[in-house]
C-alpha cells in the first residue's frame, strides 16, 4: 500500500512529483482552498483557473505544470464543490476529493497533499480518502510489449494508465503533524484503507481462483499473525453432516464444495459481542434458474459481503477494539451442475426450519440463513449481516446507496455508523403485510416471491431465521461492484463497501458505556 506520513512542510517548499490542492465553487467563481499557500499564489491560480477550465466542482481533477513558485513538477487541483452553509466542507467531501486526486497520481513515486487538515476528523478524512483512491488491481496484467494495450490495441494510453501502480508515497501536509491524536487518526486511516483494499482485492480476484476453499485459505492468511484472531473452517462434509442445509444445497451444484468460515476476534476485556454474517457466493450463475449471459461476469462480486466481514474483523483486531467480533463467511459457488438443487426442492436450514426453493437464483438468503442461525446460537448481543442479496436493491436505491433493514434500533445504529464513516446507506422497512409473499405451499417459508418489494421480501426471509434478536441486514448489491469508471475514492470493480460502516459500528459499540 501507499506509504503515508504527516508533515508540516510548507506546500511551496515541499519536494515531491506532485502537489494536491483543493478548489471550490463560490458565487464569484473558483476559489483555491488553502490556508497553507501564500496569497499571491492563490490569487494567481484563481485568476488562471477559468482559462484552464477549472470550476471547483466535485470530482473535478486537473493537473497543471507547477511553475517556478513551487518545488514540485505537477500541481493537481481537486474540486470540493460548494461550501456547506457553515462555511466548511463535509469530511466525506474531503475524503472524496483526496481520493479523486490520488486516483490521478497512479505511476508517480511521491506526492504531497495540502487539503484542509487542521483537526483529527479532517486528517482522518484526507488520509483515508487519499489511500482509498490509491488503489489498483494489476495482478493479472503481464509486462511485455503489449502490456497496457486494451484488447483492440487502440486505446493504449488509457489502458496503460489503468495498469499503473498507485503513487508510492504521500505526505499529508498539516499543522498538526506532531499532535498525538492526529497520528492516531492517520494510523487508523491506514488500517481502514488496508482493510478496504483487501476486500476489493478479494472481489476483483477471478472466480476460477477464488472459490470457497481458496477463500477459506485467504481468511487464514489474512488472520495469520493478527493477535486474538482465530479462524475455523467447516468443509462441505462437515456442513452436510452438521445440518447446514442452505450452504449444502447451494454448493452442491458445483464441484468446489461450500465452506462456513468463522473468524473470531476475542480481545481480553471485550465490551460486548457482535456477529457479522457475510454472503460469500464466489460465483452466482443462478444455478438451474440460470441467469442471462449478459453481464454475468459481475457475479464474481457476489462474495463482497463475506469479503467485507473478513476485512472488518481483521481491522478490528489491528485497531485493538475492545469488542468481541465473530465473522461468519457463508461460502458457496452457485452452479447448475448435475447434482444442483432444483426449483421445488425442500431443504432444511441449520436449526430445523424448512425452505421451499422456488428459485435457485435466490441462493444468497439460503446460505445466509445457515450463517444467521449459527451466529445466534453462538450468543451475540447483536447480529449484522451483509450481502449482495437482491437486484431489487439497485432498483430501489441505485448503485451507490446501500440499504439497511432490521430491528429498529440496530437499523438506526447502522445508519448512524454509515453516516460517520462516509458510506451511503438508507433505511428500508420490513412490512408485516409482505410476509405473505414468501409463504410456501409445502414448507415453512419459500425462498422467493413476487418481484415487487424484492429487497424487502429477502429481508423478511432472513428475519424468519433471526426472530426477535437485535439484528440488521445490509444489502450492498449495487454499491459492492462498480461496473463504470472510478469516481471520488471509488475505483472501478470491487469497492470494498461495508467495511467502513461495519468498523464504525464496532467502534461505537466499543466506546459504549
Ligand atoms: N446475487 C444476486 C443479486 C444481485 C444482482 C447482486 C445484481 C448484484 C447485482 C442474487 O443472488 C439474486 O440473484 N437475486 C435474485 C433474487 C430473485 C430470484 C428472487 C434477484 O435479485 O433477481
Ligand atoms: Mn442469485
Ligand atoms: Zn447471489
Amino acid at each position: 500500500m501507499t506509504d503515508v506520513t504527516l508533515s508540516s512542510k510548507n506546500p511551496t517548499a515541499v519536494k515531491a512529483e506532485a502537489l494536491v490542492v483543493a478548489t471550490a465553487q463560490t458565487s464569484d467563481g473558483v476559489a483555491v482552498v488553502s490556508d497553507q499557500l501564500p496569497t499571491d499564489l492563490l490569487t494567481e491560480l484563481e485568476s488562471l483557473a477559468p482559462q484552464l477550465g477549472v470550476t471547483g466542482a466535485r470530482d473535478e481533477v486537473r493537473k497543471i505544470p507547477a511553475g517556478p513558485k513551487l518545488a514540485v513538477d505537477v500541481l493537481v487541483l481537486t474540486g470540493l464543490g460548494e461550501r456547506a452553509e457553515d462555511g466548511t466542507f463535509a469530511t466525506e467531501t474531503l475524503r472524496r476529493a483526496a481520493g479523486a486526486a490520488t486516483r490521478e497520481l497512479a505511476g508517480l513515486r511521491s506526492a504531497a497533499i495540502a487539503l484542509p487538515a487542521s483537526d483529527d476528523d479532517e486528517i482522518t478524512a484526507v488520509t483515508e480518502g487519499a489511500l482509498l483512491g490509491a488503489y489498483a488491481f494489476n495482478r493479472y496484467r503481464t509486462s511485455g510489449k503489449d502490456a497496457g494495450k486494451d484488447s483492440t490495441g487502440k486505446d493504449g494510453a488509457k489502458a496503460a494508465k489503468n495498469g499503473k501502480d498507485p503513487v508510492a508515497s504521500i505526505e499529508i501536509l498539516t499543522p498538526l503533524h506532531k499532535n498525538a491524536k492526529a497520528k492516531v487518526a492517520a494510523e487508523r486511516a491506514e488500517i481502514v484503507a488496508a482493510a478496504v483494499h483487501a476486500a476489493r482485492d478479494l472481489v476483483n480476484t477471478a472466480p476460477n481462483e477464488l472459490y470457497p476453499a481458496t477463500f477459506a485459505d485467504a481468511a487464514k492468511t489474512a488472520a495469520k499473525d493478527v493477535r486474538h484472531v482465530k479462524v475455523t473452517v467447516l468443509d462441505d462434509k462437515q456442513l452436510a453432516s452438521g445440518g447446514y442445509g442452505g450452504l449444502t444445497a447451494v454448493g452442491q451444484g458445483s464441484s468446489r464444495g461450500p465452506r462456513l468460515v468463522k473468524v473470531a476476534y476475542t480481545p481480553a476485556k471485550p465490551n460486548g459481542k457482535v456477529a457479522l454474517v457475510g454472503k460469500g457466493i464466489t460465483f452466482d450463475t443462478g444455478g438451474i434458474s440460470i441467469k442471462p449471459a449478459g453481464g454475468m461476469e459481475a457475479m464474481k462480486s457476489d462474495m463482497a459481503g463475506a469479503a467485507a466481514v473478513l476485512s472488518t474483523v481483521v481491522a478490528a483486531a489491528k485497531l485493538n477494539l475492545p469488542v468481541a467480533v465473530t465473522g461468519y463467511l457463508c461460502l458457496a459457488e452457485n452452479m447448475p451442475g448435475g447434482n444442483a438443487q432444483r426449483p421445488a426442492d425442500v431443504i432444511t436450514i441449520y436449526g430445523g426450519k424448512t425452505v421451499e426453493v422456488l428459485n435457485t437464483d435466490a441462493e444468497g438468503r439460503l446460505v445466509m440463513a445457515d450463517g444467521l442461525v449459527s451466529a445466534i446460537e453462538d450468543g451475540h448481543d447483536v447480529v449484522l449481516d451483509i450481502a449482495t442479496l437482491t437486484g431489487a436493491q439497485m432498483v430501489a436505491l441505485g448503485t451507490r446507496t446501500s440499504a439497511v433493514m432490521g430491528t429498529d434500533e440496530v437499523r438506526d445504529e447502522v445508519k448512524a455508523a454509515a453516516d460517520t464513516s462516509g458510506e451511503l446507506f438508507w433505511p428500508m422497512p420490513l412490512p408485516e403485510e409482505l410476509k405473505s409473499n414468501i409463504k410456501s405451499k409445502v414448507a415453512d417459508v419459500a425462498n422467493s416471491g413476487p418481484r415487487w418489494g424484492g429487497m424487502l421480501n429477502a429481508g423478511l426471509f432472513l428475519r424468519t431465521f433471526v426472530g426477535d434478536h437485535p439484528w440488521a441486514h445490509l444489502d450492498i448489491a449495487g454499491p459492492a461492484f462498480n461496473e463504470g469508471s472510478g469516481h471520488g475514492y471509488t475505483p472501478g470493480g470491487g469497492t470494498g463497501v461495508g467495511v467502513r460502516t461495519l468498523l464504525s459500528f464496532l467502534e461505537g459499540r466499543a466506546a459504549a458505556k
